[in-house]
């Protein structure tokens, strides 16, 4: 066993020197983070912020009031997770964004639901090689920290496709709060603070960055009113003209001047080109409830629904939650999962993704009679023995009064994403072109993938983890949840699942609950701090497990709806400093 500190995908994830070096940028990304606004596990909530009628649950309270405004006022979840959204981009700058991109899914009150693709594009001069030197070695600058890691940004279309196909409110009004948010400033929350001073270093390449996000060059401290100037120009464009506020004009032309000053290549066209795309969700059933979940290019709902059919055929009520059993079996299926999700999973405007057989309980049977009860299967870069991903984000969920739930998830990629703030237009770029698989061949041990399915093409979507999930059973909403974190982000929903209706742990405790994570590769258990006893660390070993402690993996801000009295129940995680369950 070793100790790591603080080596998974956290709330506000930093980009350390160490992450150069590693293949795995999700998995190294939270290791510099300092823990100073961190709420220490003794104190965290064990019961949700219970409402009769409504719930907003995001990782910053402000962001979560601006959306139960919008309830309030009449408007329904889906206008709600829009307002939430943009304010998210004011006040939760490390995840919320315009410039990056993500995934909505929506349940119906009738039971229909459907998915909205806003995830990034590859631009149109993208290519094959471009993560590459001159030398044809693999770059990580290139991949992650470059101009060129940046990709055409959908969120903005994303949110108006929503508006406009299930929205109630006028588009204004939505974006109104973040607009005054921005120009008129809000007190720095505790998270923020600490989060934005950990970043001075990273910024520093960035003038505009820079005096956006500080004082001059002197960090915020907690309290201090953050005022985004160019920001409220930019969200007050969008406000008035749609997404042509931010596609098109004046948003458009600061947006391409910067990629030319920088070495980028996304240009007005790409910009203009960019369409969100409404998807079928991913479909399972665990246990007799209905899963419901995001399709390709995430490898979310697949592999959450492969795992889930894996975990059925065994008694984990009868194991008991985080024994070593447990851990064992689960283990074993998330391997299986993050190995096919390498091996199948892209695009599927470029690719044939084998969505109905790897969510099938035939093949799950299959998957889990490969299971030893006593030892672990080896994990190996010859598993996908064809030529071979790559990884802040966060969730938020809503649930209104008539149970329409909205979960969402959407990322700059790295905390801050890319850290270029655009000059005169204030918004921070992503860096998502990094989940791409980066060198066509090379699957390494330590995760990195380079399989066909994720290679880079020009408009072509990047592969994701993303895995915003809405639960039924019998017709009825049961819960709404999600996770940042990269590749630990469809491990978090499962646990958090897993945790309600294996354990009977109300939706504060699944979401507190330590957490585990295996990606295939590396092979190794990652375990939160706390997370076990050292007797079950002893017997996951003897069983061939390699195993981790230390660090907290991604959030899960998520809602349950009480069986008996429909009461919406909202359990803000604790890991987010900020965040805030709010309802009425
Ligand atoms: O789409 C994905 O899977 C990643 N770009 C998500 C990145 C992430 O979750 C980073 N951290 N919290």
């Amino acid at each position: 066993m070793t100790h790591r500190p603080l080596n998974l995908m956290n709330r506000y994830p930093r980009v350390s020197i160490r992450a150069r070096a590693a293949a795995l940028p999700c998995l190294v990304l939270g290791i510099a983070l300092g823990a100073g606004a961190q709420v220490p596990r003794a104190s965290w909530p064990t019961e949700p912020v219970s409402a009769p009628r409504t719930m907003v649950v995001s990782a910053s309270r402000i962001a979560s009031e601006a959306g139960d405004r919008v309830l309030k006022s009449g408007g329904n979840a889906v206008d709600a997770a829009i307002a939430t959204g943009f304010a998210l981009a004011v006040t939760y700058p490390t995840a919320g964004n315009i410039g990056g991109g993500g995934f909505m899914v929506i349940r119906f009150p009738d039971g229909r639901a459907t998915t909205i693709d806003f995830r990034e594009k590859a631009p149109l001069a993208a290519n094959e090689k471009m993560f590459l030197d001159s030398a044809g070695n693999y770059s990580y600058e290139k991949h992650h920290e470059s101009h060129l890691a940046v990709g055409v940004p959908g969120t903005v279309a994303g949110l108006a496709y929503a508006h406009r196909k299930y929205g109630a409110k006028p588009w204004r009004t939505l974006v109104d709060p973040a607009v005054k948010l921005a120009r008129d400033g809000f007190a720095a929350p505790a998270g923020l603070a600490q989060s934005l001073a950990g970043e001075m270093a990273r910024f520093q390449k960035y003038p505009a960055t820079v005096a956006a996000y500080s004082k001059n060059g002197t960090p915020y401290a907690a309290g201090d009113t953050v005022r985004l100037p160019d920001l409220a120009r930019t969200l007050d464009r969008i406000a008035r003209q749609g997404r042509a506020g931010f596609y098109a004009g004046e948003t458009a032309r600061l947006l391409v001047a910067e990629m030319q000053r920088g070495g980028g290549i996304i240009t007005l066209q790409d910009l203009a080109r960019y369409a969100p795309v409404e998807r079928v969700p991913v479909r399972g059933t665990y246990r007799g409830y209905d899963i419901i979940s995001m399709p390709p290019p995430s490898s979310g709902g697949i592999a959450l629904v492969e795992m889930l059919n894996i975990m059925e055929g065994a008694d984990l009520k009868a194991m008991g939650p985080n024994s070593a059993a447990h851990i064992h079996y689960e283990t074993e299926a998330m391997r299986r999962a993050f190995r096919d999700r390498a091996r199948w999973v892209g695009d599927p405007d470029f690719n044939r993704v084998p969505v109905a057989r790897l969510t099938s309980k035939s093949y799950a049977a299959a998957q889990r009679a490969s299971i030893d009860a006593q030892h672990a299967s080896a994990s190996a870069p010859a598993d996908v023995d064809v030529t071979s991903e790559g990884v802040h984000t966060t969730h938020y969920s809503v649930v209104d009064a008539s149970g329409m739930a909205v979960s969402v998830t959407y990322t700059l990629e790295y905390g801050y994403g890319s850290a270029i703030v655009v000059p005169g237009a204030g918004f921070l770029l992503n860096n998502e072109m990094g989940d791409f698989n980066p060198q066509r061949g090379v699957t390494t041990d330590q995760g990195q993938i380079g399989t066909e399915p994720n290679l880079v093409r020009p408009q072509q979507r990047m592969l994701s983890s993303m895995t915003p999930t809405i639960i039924a059973r019998d017709g009825r909403l049961v819960a709404v949840v999600g996770s940042p974190g990269g590749r630990t982000i469809i491990n978090t929903v499962l646990q958090v699942v897993s945790n309600v209706i294996d354990f009977d742990m109300n939706i504060q405790q699944a979401v507190n609950a330590a957490r585990i994570h295996h990606q295939w590769l590396p092979d190794v258990i990652e375990i939160e701090e706390q997370g076990v006893s050292a007797d079950v660390v002893r017997q996951l070993e003897v069983m061939g497990h390699r195993v981790t402690l230390g660090g907290e993996q991604g959030t899960a801000h998520s809602i349950l709806i009480d069986r008996r009295t429909r009461a919406r129940l909202g359990a803000a995680d604790p890991r987010d400093p900020d965040s805030g369950a709010v309802g009425h």
